[in-house]
């Protein structure tokens, strides 16, 4: 049953599920295209039917950021996972578990204290734990710095380990974020490709079988020149991309699927400025594109039907949100009650705070998809 926008309460939050369309048929293009296995990450929307539209027409692996979403997806029949955080051991109980369940799931580690804690666990659960290496390609958030003595201890000591066996090695171009032109983030792209292709090379011809080369963030894939080498992607914002994408030249304003609706529950004609009901338990504090575009706020003021008002949200509390409102009209428009869309900054941080999706095909809400959220 469908129903309008309108009748819904306020914060919810708003998928256009015709663009989420649109934007998983383009990355499910280039991977095929480029030769590479797809396996998209689900922590940008936590949504099981999202990740059944992003796996169209591939394996169904996924890429996780919590143990609590690899398990509720596990529940809805998806069992190929990477949990993409570096393990500790107080958690392979859980992953243990999983495992003896029948749901694969693929481990990381940068540290070479670990393969031996690894192969421990495993050996005494009696099942075999398929350990990346994480190589850090420029971040440096986690990973280790390829062909450095790190490196190749915790990759010498996944292989001699009987428990464990070695997936391969993987990165994360989060610096991506950080480019200040798309020359810039095409640059990443390629030393992301490069600097694991080289390193997974090495490690080849030093006789150590490379079983999968994985990389992924949604600038560098979405700017990147070529996947020769790689042989697995692991992108997971550009399902839904958001205001700060967009600003990256990642994709367009008009691919951005999420949307929180609001109401404005105060407005000031003395200090020209509205509040609405979505702060920042609603909208997230992501500054996201703030580096090149000084005016982002927290997110841009849409109307109904998604079109730009040219508004930003401009400061937050927690359950308000702070518009200023320069034009004498607009402010006369924007009567207490009125519903406004508010894109914001970075959809993975907005989602996560919410429990559902109410999900939105031509301007109507069609279905509400559960957020599975949790650690
Ligand atoms: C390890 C890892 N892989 C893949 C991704 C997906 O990146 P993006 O959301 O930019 O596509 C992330 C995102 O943070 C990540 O941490």
């Amino acid at each position: 049953m469908t129903k309008p926008l309108e009748e819904l309460s306020t914060p919810s939050l708003l998928m256009d599920v015709t663009r989420v369309r649109r934007n998983a048929e383009r990355m499910s293009a280039l991977a095929i295209d480029s030769g590479v296995s797809l396996r998209p990450h689900i922590k940008t929307h936590k949504c099981v039917e999202v990740a059944r539209i992003s796996t169209e027409g591939h394996s169904g692996a996924l890429t996780a950021s919590t143990i609590a979403e690899i398990e509720a997806f596990a529940a809805h029949g998806f069992d190929d996972f990477t949990y993409a955080v570096p393990i500790v051991p107080a958690k392979l109980p859980r992953i243990i578990r999983l495992l003896t369940s029948g749901t694969k799931v693929n481990l990381l580690t940068d540290d070479p204290d670990m393969p031996a804690e690894l192969d421990k666990a495993a050996r005494t659960a009696g099942v075999e734990l398929d350990v990346f290496l994480e190589v850090d390609c420029g971040y440096h958030r986690c990973g280790v710095e390829p062909g450095s003595k790190e490196a190749l201890q915790t990759v010498r000591g996944i292989s001699d380990a009987s428990g464990v066996n070695f997936a391969g090695i993987l990165t994360h171009a989060g610096h991506s974020y950080h480019g200040k032109s798309e020359e810039e983030i095409a640059g990443i792209a390629r030393a992301e490709r490069d600097v694991m292709c080289e390193f997974a090379d090495g490690l080849r011809s030093g006789g150590i079988p490379v079983p999968v080369v994985s990389i992924g963030s949604t600038p560098t894939m979405t700017h990147v020149d070529h996947l020769e080498g790689i042989d697995e992607i692991r992108p997971g914002n550009y399902v839904f991309f958001d205001a700060f994408q967009a600003t990256l030249g990642s994709c367009g304003f008009e691919d951005c699927a999420i949307t929180v609706l609001a109401s404005v529950v105060h407005r000031s004609f003395s200090n020209k400025k509205v509040i609405v009901d979505a702060g920042s338990i609603a909208l997230s504090k992501d500054r996201g594109p703030v580096g090149l575009d000084g005016g982002c706020g927290y997110g841009r003021v849409l109307d109904l039907a998604g079109e730009e008002t040219g508004l930003r949200v401009g400061s937050l509390s927690q359950e308000h949100g702070e518009i200023e409102v320069e034009d004498q009209d607009l402010l006369d428009k924007l009567k207490v009650g009125t519903k406004v869309r508010i894109l914001a900054n970075h959809s993975c941080l907005t989602a996560a705070q919410f429990d559902h999706y109410d999900v939105m095909e031509a301007d109507s809400i069609v279905g509400r998809w559960e957020i599975h959220r949790g650690w």
